[in-house]
């Protein structure tokens, strides 16, 4: 089958699973690698066989079709630009941006040049969150009443090796794993109409425990504790919390509440997961087969479906349209806070295809 060339920009904590799993795909061939360090792309290229280039290169090369942007949420806007101006789609890591007014750019850039823009999280495209997608559709929980979503921990300063950028505007708990949360809400519900928030920070400073940078100072510039809820266009209601100053809780990813019933969603920072709906009626929860592919860590997919749309000459799922609207909701909890009231949104999206069942892992037909 016809192969899209693919060239990786930033290789660092997150490119390995990107590497694996690109090498992979019957559709995708990793062309080259580039970081703004030479070193980082050199070690990578070396480890998985590919091609390390300058950015620069990468972006002159004509062959390559796909710019895969695993840069810090800082530059995702620069080096997408740059993508979209070379003449390449471009997938980015999430957010999509920091800033609302760049991903703006971004779009109106790509949709003048006719590409295509994506971005991270794929894993709304893993078997569970299709499964899950599939009981939605499907009406299994009859019409969607409310949904939870809770991702609390303590953050990031004692395992990433460089985590300043997660305590600095564009970081935090919203920005780095609402991208996740809001986006397999928006997978199963669809699109968001208004938001609530609110938000403080806790701890001014934060000090790194992972090496090598084990005992810095890490001055905290952006919430650390959202709380919030969200009015979904078909009438849902959503509750969140996103925090990195919780030191542990019993509460679950996300669920769902139907009319006739509940489901259990797994984590969306991953592929796979029990999915279980209890019905009205029912004594105890029950597990439901997952008959979609992508159970493993699939970080890629996305990047993947994209190259198959340029053969197909249709829209990716993991399109530029719904990161835009997810950054719009992340940033109106926030907005909100400040405001004290709610932000009704002004980006809209469609609900992504859902994957087809029974798809094999790795191919893209
Ligand atoms: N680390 C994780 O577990 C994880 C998980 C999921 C998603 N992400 C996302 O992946 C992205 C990267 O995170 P990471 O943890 O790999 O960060 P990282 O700091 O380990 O790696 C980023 C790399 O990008 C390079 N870079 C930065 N600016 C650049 C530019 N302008 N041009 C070229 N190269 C540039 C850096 O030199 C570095 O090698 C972020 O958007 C993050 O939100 C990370």
């Amino acid at each position: 089958m016809e192969k899209i060339k693919v060239g990786i920009v930033g290789c660092g904590n997150i490119s390995g699973i990107y590497f694996q799993n690109l090498l992979k795909f019957n559709n995708v061939e990793v062309a080259a690698c580039a970081d703004m360090l030479p070193a980082a792309a050199e070690a990578k290229g070396k480890e998985y066989r590919v091609r390390a280039v300058s950015v620069k290169e990468l972006l002159a090369d004509r062959e390559i079709k796909i710019v895969v942007n695993l840069t810090i949420p800082k530059a995702h806007a620069e080096v997408a630009l740059a993508a979209l101006d070379a003449g390449k789609n471009v997938h980015n890591e999430k957010p999509l941006t920091i800033e609302r007014k760049d991903a703006r750019k971004i779009l109106k850039l790509a949709k003048a040049k006719r590409l295509l823009v994506g971005c991270a999280p794929d894993t709304f495209l893993g078997g569970s969150h299709q499964a899950c997608r599939k009981i939605m559709d499907d009406g299994l929980i009859g019409a969607p009443v409310a949904a939870t979503a809770f991702m609390m921990g303590h953050g990031h300063e004692n395992w990433h090796p460089a985590p300043e950028f997660y305590y600095k505007v564009g970081g935090g708990p919203m920005l780095d794993m609402g991208p996740y949360y809001v986006t397999a809400l928006v997978n199963m519900l669809g699109p968001v109409k208004r938001v609530s928030g609110s938000s403080r920070i806790t701890f001014e400073h934060r000090i790194i425990t992972s090496e090598p940078k084990k005992g810095a100072r890490i001055k905290v510039e952006t919430p650390t504790h959202i709380a919030g809820t969200m009015d979904f266009a078909n009438g849902a209601i959503g509750t969140v919390i996103m925090s990195f100053d919780v030191w542990a809780h019993t509460l679950p990813c996300i669920e769902i509440h139907g009319t006739k019933g509940s489901m259990q969603v797994p984590d969306p920072n991953g592929f796979g997961g029990e999915v279980r709906i209890k019905l009205a009626g029912d004594k105890d929860w029950k597990e439901m087969p997952a008959g979609f592919g992508y159970l493993m860590n699939s970080r890629g997919v996305g990047p993947a479906d994209m190259a198959q749309a340029l053969l197909e000459g249709r829209k990716n799922r993991c399109s530029g349209e719904l990161a835009y609207h997810v950054l719009d909701v992340m940033h109106s909890f926030m907005d909100s806070s400040a405001a004290g009231r709610h932000i009704i949104l002004k980006s809209k999206c469609e609900k992504p295809e859902p994957f087809p069942e029974g798809m094999e892992d790795y191919r893209m037909e």
